[in-house]
């Protein structure tokens, strides 16, 4: 017997510009990166930011790691944050927000410019007070699926540039090399091209919260 679906499934649903995700296209396509403050309400900010606390506090953070055969003394040399993968089919309500959000911008920029996004990666990040992650590039575990890294700062409303933790990128003007300091501002996200943009993140003085993930293709 063939079942007869509902009509309403056969009807096209409107394709409705996003201002927003079209700003991100076209930042993308003329610099590579994207800056985007308030991309996450300062509620949902607020949800993640605890739910990064709770986790930390539960002692499920690890220190990053950089490759299996670095001491750990190197790779603290290198970076100093500690971090925990968020897990989709786990999510708790606040992490349901972020990727709600985080799944619709996907599929906004597969149908609109065939990205061909198939697989992401997220994780908390927290920076202890004198950490940093010097200059890299995302790609260099062999990982060359990685094509667009994001990330979103989820540090209490009261941030101050003097706490530090800036993410400086490191652009081509022409052949000249130049940088761009993002201060990690509660709300903003930065997404930027994985495979062409070396980048670091100055130390902090102040704990710095993130989320920090990964658009992969194939
Ligand atoms: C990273 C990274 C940047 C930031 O985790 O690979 O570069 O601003 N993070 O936290
Ligand atoms: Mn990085």
């Amino acid at each position: 017997m063939i079942e007869v679906l509902p009509n309403q499934l056969f009807e096209e649903i409107p394709f409705v510009e996003n201002p927003v995700y079209e700003q991100i296209i076209r930042d993308i396509g003329l610099k590579q990166y994207s800056i985007i403050d308030n991309f996450f309400s300062s509620e949902t900010v607020s949800h993640l930011r605890q739910s990064l606390l709770n986790k930390h506090e539960e002692d499920r953070f690890k220190k990053a790691a950089i490759g299996n055969r670095i001491n750990e003394k190197i790779i603290k040399s290198i970076r100093g944050d500690h971090i925990l993968w968020i897990d989709e089919t786990t999510s708790n309500l606040a992490e349901d927000l972020f990727f709600g959000q985080i799944n619709d911008l996907i599929s906004y920029l597969n149908k609109t410019c065939f990205m061909g996004i198939l697989y992401k990666e997220f994780h908390y990040a927290l920076y202890p007070k004198g950490t940093f992650y010097k200059r890299h590039l995302d790609t260099f575990q062999n990982d060359d699926r990685r094509k667009l890294s994001f990330v979103c700062y989820l540090n209490s409303e009261d941030w101050k540039p003097e706490n530090g933790g800036e993410l400086v990128l490191y652009l081509d003007d022409n052949g000249v090399e130049t940088k761009k300091e993002i201060y990690p501002f509660p709300g903003r996200i930065v997404i930027f091209e994985s495979q062409i943009l070396e980048h670091e993140v100055k130390p902090v003085e102040t704990e710095r919260l993130s989320i920090t993930g990964w658009l992969k293709t194939r």
